[in-house]
């Protein structure tokens, strides 16, 4: 599925099948990744029904998120587009660019997030009302 909204893209990591052996996917910092990755975390144990996360936009940060087991839904809002897509290959990621309202939910049994990101933990740089980030959008677009 294209990306249509702004700050965002597909990432595609190296996928070895070793058969029997399993699979193994490798993410190189400023190559597949499009930054310097800084900070890695990864998010598990999540309810299938009830888990929601995310729900905020960055100013400056950049991040990839991956599902890297079973699948859930990405919520992307640039401000003006919304698109829904569904992340279920280990290799595929989506980019976070900043300025880019994002949520995740209806995860799968199992599910497991990993995000890539381009500098450290900073409250500071999170826009966690969706007034504020429209406001900041429409702002922006001046
Ligand atoms: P948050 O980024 O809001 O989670 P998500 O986008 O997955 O819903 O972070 C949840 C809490 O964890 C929040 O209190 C901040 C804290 N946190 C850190 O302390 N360091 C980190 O690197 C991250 C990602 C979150």
């Amino acid at each position: 599925m294209d990306l249509l909204v702004q700050h965002s893209g597909w990432v595609t990591l190296q996928r070895i099948v070793d058969d029997r052996d399993g699979v193994l996917c490798i993410m190189n910092s400023a190559k597949e990744i499009p930054f310097e990755i800084r900070r890695v975390y990864f998010i598990n144990n999540l309810d299938s029904c009830s888990s929601i996360r995310g729900r905020h936009a960055h100013r400056k940060l950049q991040q990839v998120i991956f599902c890297i087991n079973g699948s859930f839904t990405l919520s992307l809002d640039d401000g003006v587009n919304r698109q829904d897509v569904e992340l279920k290959r280990e290799n595929e990621g989506v980019i976070l660019g900043p300025m880019l309202w994002h949520t995740m939910h209806d995860f799968s049994g199992g599910c497991v997030l990993l995000v890539a990101a381009s500098d450290f933990y900073d409250e500071s740089d999170y826009i966690r009302s969706y007034d504020e980030f429209l406001t900041l959008v429409r702002k922006g677009e001046k």
